[in-house]
């Protein structure tokens, strides 16, 4: 792996995913919106920037050229299609031999054998219609978005994440093919371990075609599989 594009770079994902990426030495290139071109000053002159919406084509064709990863934060903002704009044009323009890695929530299934609790399933039909009510995020277009990656013949893994929140990192997060698995029951991972899994996924092959669901490896479930209780 030499040279890595990060769509969606200046998000808080985005941003943990440009420094672990620059930690191992590779060439790294960044899309975001115009606007938010600010929040990677930190990274200038070490990183190339692409201006623009994730789900403009021309963009992403321009930005993914010669990488051989590409690292995607699908979000479902507005309502534009973006999250499934934006996974088309990088399965379409990235390599045909590139690692793929996106990020989404639990509340994405692969193959319906995720075995959610009543509240998560309350808290995403509750969020899913407020979205549609005032407009401001389609749930249903980053569910779009993931049935073409899972139909796609590329290189690609899904990282499906828990609850996130801030802190130092802890480790590569622990996952399971499901959601209902027991070692996922704290529901929580640090943001910089989220991004942590997703850098790693680049080089690790074991994880091509997989849709990996994380939690943190020193909550009290992934500690309690690792004891063997
Ligand atoms: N938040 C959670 O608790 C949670 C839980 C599970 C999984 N996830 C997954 O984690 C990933 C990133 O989540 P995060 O919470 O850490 O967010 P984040 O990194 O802050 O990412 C938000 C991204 O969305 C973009 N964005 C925000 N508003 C937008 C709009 N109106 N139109 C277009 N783009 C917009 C941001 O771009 P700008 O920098 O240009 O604003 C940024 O790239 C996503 O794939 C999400 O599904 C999150």
């Amino acid at each position: 792996m030499k040279k890595v594009c990060i769509v969606g770079a200046s998000g808080k994902l985005g941003q943990y995913m440009v420094q672990h990426a620059l930690d191992r030495g590779y060439e790294v290139v960044g899309v975001c919106r115009e606007r938010s071109v600010g929040k990677l000053d930190r990274f200038k002159g070490r990183i190339t920037i692409f201006p623009g919406a994730t789900n403009d084509r021309q963009v992403i064709r321009k930005a993914v050229e010669g990488c051989d990863g590409v690292l995607t934060v699908l979000v479902p903002w507005g309502v534009q299609q973006y999250s499934s704009g934006t996974a088309q044009a990088v399965l379409d323009h990235a390599r045909q031999d590139a690692r793929l890695i996106f990020s989404c929530g639990w509340h994405i299934t692969r193959d319906g054998q995720d075995v959610y609790s009543r509240t998560f399933k309350t808290l995403i039909a509750a969020f899913g219609w407020l979205a549609r009510l005032l407009r401001f995020a389609e749930l249903d277009d980053q569910v779009e978005a993931c049935r073409r990656i899972f139909a796609s013949k590329s290189r690609w893994t899904v990282v499906r994440g828990s609850d996130l929140e801030e802190g130092e990192s802890q480790g590569l997060p622990v996952w399971s093919r499901h959601v209902g698995d027991r070692v996922l029951a704290s529901n929580l991972t640090r943001r910089v371990d989220f991004a942590l899994f997703m850098v790693e996924a680049l080089e690790d092959d074991e994880l091509i075609h997989e849709a990996p669901a994380i939690v943190g490896c020193r909550t009290p479930s992934a500690l309690a599989i690792k004891m063997g209780r």
